[in-house]
């Protein structure tokens, strides 16, 4: 699905495969952490939580808040496990990166979040091709904390395990990709980002919400599933939803008639809008 994206991820050596298990989980091993590790996590959540005030909607927010993620260090997944198992049911185990579809599909399926537990290097901190702990852990993690999201995001592995027997992956990879990853909210005080990788991008928080540049569309569920997308630059295209339950309701029908419907349909190109899109903004190119 779409973290194929990172194929390359190349963990550094304490973290590859010390004893991979039949899940492709590890253990996340806190006490490896370096004090150069945890101080790069200290600069990105610092970063971000400037850059997020008045952006990230307020589920985002009250998230981070309540899981107790903080800038003091990387967080031990033992402790965030206890506060998410409470509040949603969700846990996260570590993997060392990639994990075959089916592998990681089976893991949402059952409220588990695979999330890496490497930390990028300090010339990596605007940019990164594959995820790391940062992008997983303060990225993904506090939506697991919405109730709502928290189904939807169960639904996703579930309708991910279908659609795989049906071939119809590329199809729902494009809905994970524009609502889990870059998806926005409108809401009464404005537009505010909900996807995982611009809350951990700080170059792309910024850009999704004020450049010129990206159309900002409304989400439309069939819509979102034939557009193609960007994985090495920012969106041309963000899609934004009103609200979470909105998503969910729109996700919850059987997709099986909706794929059979998708493969007579040609793609649509990133940057296309069409005459019967809901336009919030235009983008104005380059
Ligand atoms: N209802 C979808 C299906 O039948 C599953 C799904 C739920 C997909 C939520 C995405 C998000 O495939
Ligand atoms: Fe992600």
């Amino acid at each position: 699905m779409v973290e194929t994206a990172y194929a390359g991820a190349q963990a550094p050596a304490r973290h590859r495969a010390p004893s991979l298990r039949a899940d492709f989980t590890i253990s996340q091993d806190w006490n490896a952490y370096s004090p150069e590790e945890h101080d790069i996590w200290r600069t990105l959540f610092h970063r971000q939580e400037s850059v997020l005030k008045g952006r990230a909607c307020e589920e985002f927010l009250a998230g981070v808040r309540a899981l107790g993620v903080v800038a003091d260090a990387i967080p031990d997944f033992r402790r965030l496990n206890d506060t998410l198992q409470a509040a949603t049911r969700w846990s996260i185990v570590a993997v060392p990166g990639l994990v075959p579809d089916a592998v990681f599909f089976e893991h949402l399926a059952n409220r588990r979040f695979p999330s890496t537990c490497f930390i990028r290097r300090r010339d990596q901190l605007d940019y990164l091709q594959e995820p790391d702990v940062f992008h997983d852990v303060f990225g993904h993690v506090p939506m697991l904390m919405n109730p709502v999201f928290a189904d939807y995001m169960q639904a996703y592995g579930q309708g991910g395990l279908k659609a795989l027997g049906l071939g119809a992956l590329h199809h729902l990879a494009r809905l994970y990709w524009y609502t889990v990853e870059f998806g926005l909210i409108e809401t009464a005080a404005g537009l505010r980002i909900y996807g995982s990788g611009i809350v951990s991008s700080k170059g792309e928080s910024v850009y999704c919400l004020e450049d010129p540049c990206p159309n900002r569309l409304g989400f439309g569920l069939m819509r979102v599933m034939r557009t193609h997308y960007r994985i090495d630059d920012f969106q041309v295209t963000y899609f934004a939803i009103r609200s979470f339950d909105e998503l969910f309701d729109a996700t919850r029908p059987d997709f099986t008639p909706y794929y059979a419907e998708l493969a007579g349909q040609p793609d649509l190109p990133a940057a296309m809008v069409l005459p019967s899109d809901r336009v919030l903004h235009r983008g104005m190119p380059r």
